[in-house]
């Protein structure tokens, strides 16, 4: 699965970076050429002689080396590779990389490249811990970036907790997932998810039960048939996946400007649940019991971003999928429903309460597509989303 595939592995400053020379050897015997990158502190734990000799090529090391930017610049050391994997990956290299910074070789490769990276961090366990690193880490992984491990056990410094670097067949397996060459590769998708909250005044909102979580697993199934997903995303109970760009939202308007900014794009599914309407004018100030009675709520109709984008004479998806949430006549409800966004493909799903649907688990969909519909059975959203996604690879990769 390695065969052939090629790696830039940055060696960051850490004593798991003992383990990132067994990393070298076993990607090698796996045929997988690795260009190695060490920073200046990965070079106080293991040296570039070792390094170099087990990935039989010169290890790089210095931003501004002439000889080396006469042979690759750092612009095309970067993208050279099928994937960058930084092990191990410190506090102050997430640290970097979150804020986009680009002082050394390791991080202007990390802002350079136009290739995923995978991370396989190592630290001292508070220094993991940390809101610092946590905070990081939540926007590395909005970021797109991948992660492995760490791994909970006793720590080189005394201490025991979670920090210490994934081993390295732990780390062959995360490289060889994120190099699979699944249908979807070189494919753009743009999955919304998640309620979107409506403000009544700066503490009080509007909202729905949306969980996220079927939206949050198609992006995931996408993604591991190899598409780049953009997730954008209301303020969902679950985590966005790994290995997606995520855009956070508030309200629909915004989720239709993020939607906006993010195409072009192969195929849209339109999983959020998306308010319908907004309060007309939201208060600036929190809104007080002042003895003058009940405050009144005025509506505004919010844009439709699915008929939006479904109507798009220029640059519009390939195929775009909605779903629509019905409590009665479902099949009826979304055959016309499908006719008036002008989308291609609506799943539809009955969330009438006794069903259990909307927030829980499960769901049980029924595809309608010009052909027809097609009922699917009840089962898990995760399958839902695994069934959705290959239909759409077979869909927009034929011909
Ligand atoms: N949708 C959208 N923007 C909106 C409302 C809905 O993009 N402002 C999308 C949803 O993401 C979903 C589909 O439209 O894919 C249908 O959502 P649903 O709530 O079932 O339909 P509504 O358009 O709200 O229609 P109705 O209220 O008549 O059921």
């Amino acid at each position: 699965m390695l065969q052939g595939k090629r790696v830039l592995l940055i060696i960051g400053g850490g004593i798991a970076a003992f383990k990132s020379l067994d990393l070298i050897r076993r990607l090698k015997e796996r045929g997988c050429a690795v260009t190695p990158v060490l920073t200046k502190a990965g070079a106080e734990f293991v040296t570039p002689l070792s390094v170099s000799a087990l990935a039989g090529v010169k290890v790089h090391d210095a931003l501004f080396d002439l000889t080396s930017e006469a042979e690759m610049g750092h612009i095309e050391l970067s993208r050279s590779a099928d994937l960058v994997v930084v092990a191990p990956a410190t506090a102050d290299l997430m640290a970097k990389m979150a804020g986009g910074l680009a002082n050394d070789l390791a991080s202007t490769l990390l802002l350079a490249t136009d290739k995923r990276v995978l991370i396989a961090p190592a630290m001292n366990v508070r220094m993991w811990d940390h809101p610092a690193t946590q905070r990081n880490l939540a926007t590395l992984r909005g970021d797109g970036v991948l992660t492995v491990g760490p791994n909970e056990g006793d720590m080189a410094c005394g201490e025991y907790g979670p920090g210490r670097m994934a081993e390295p067949l732990e780390i062959v397996a995360a490289i060889g997932a994120a190099l699979a060459a699944g249908p979807l590769k070189g494919k753009h998708i743009l999955v919304t998810s998640g309620p979107t909250h409506e403000p009544i005044d700066p503490v009080r909102y509007i909202a729905n039960r949306s969980s996220g979580a079927q939206g949050t697993a198609i992006a995931a199934a996408l993604a591991a048939l190899g598409a780049e997903v953009t997730f954008v995303t209301g303020p969902a109970d679950v985590p966005p996946p790994q290995g997606v760009r995520v855009v956070r939202v508030q309200t629909a308007r915004e989720m239709l400007e993020a939607v906006q900014a993010a195409l072009p794009a192969d195929a849209a599914v339109f999983a959020a649940a998306v308010a319908d309407w907004r309060v007309a004018s939201a208060s600036a100030s929190k809104i007080k019991k002042d003895g003058k009675g009940l405050p009144t709520l005025e509506f505004a109709e919010n844009p439709d971003i699915l008929a939006t984008v479904s109507q798009m004479t220029d640059g519009r998806p390939g195929l775009v999928v909605g779903f629509a949430a019905e409590t009665d006549d479902v099949i009826g409800h979304a055959t016309a429903k499908r006719a008036r966004k002008g989308c291609d493909w609506i799943l539809a799903n009955d969330v009438s309460p006794e069903t259990g649907i909307m927030g829980g688990t499960e769901n049980a969909v029924t595809l309608i597509t010009a052909e027809g519909a097609e009922d699917w059975p009840r089962m898990g959203k995760d399958e839902v989303a695994r069934r959705l996604a290959q239909r759409i690879a077979d869909a927009i990769t034929v011909g």
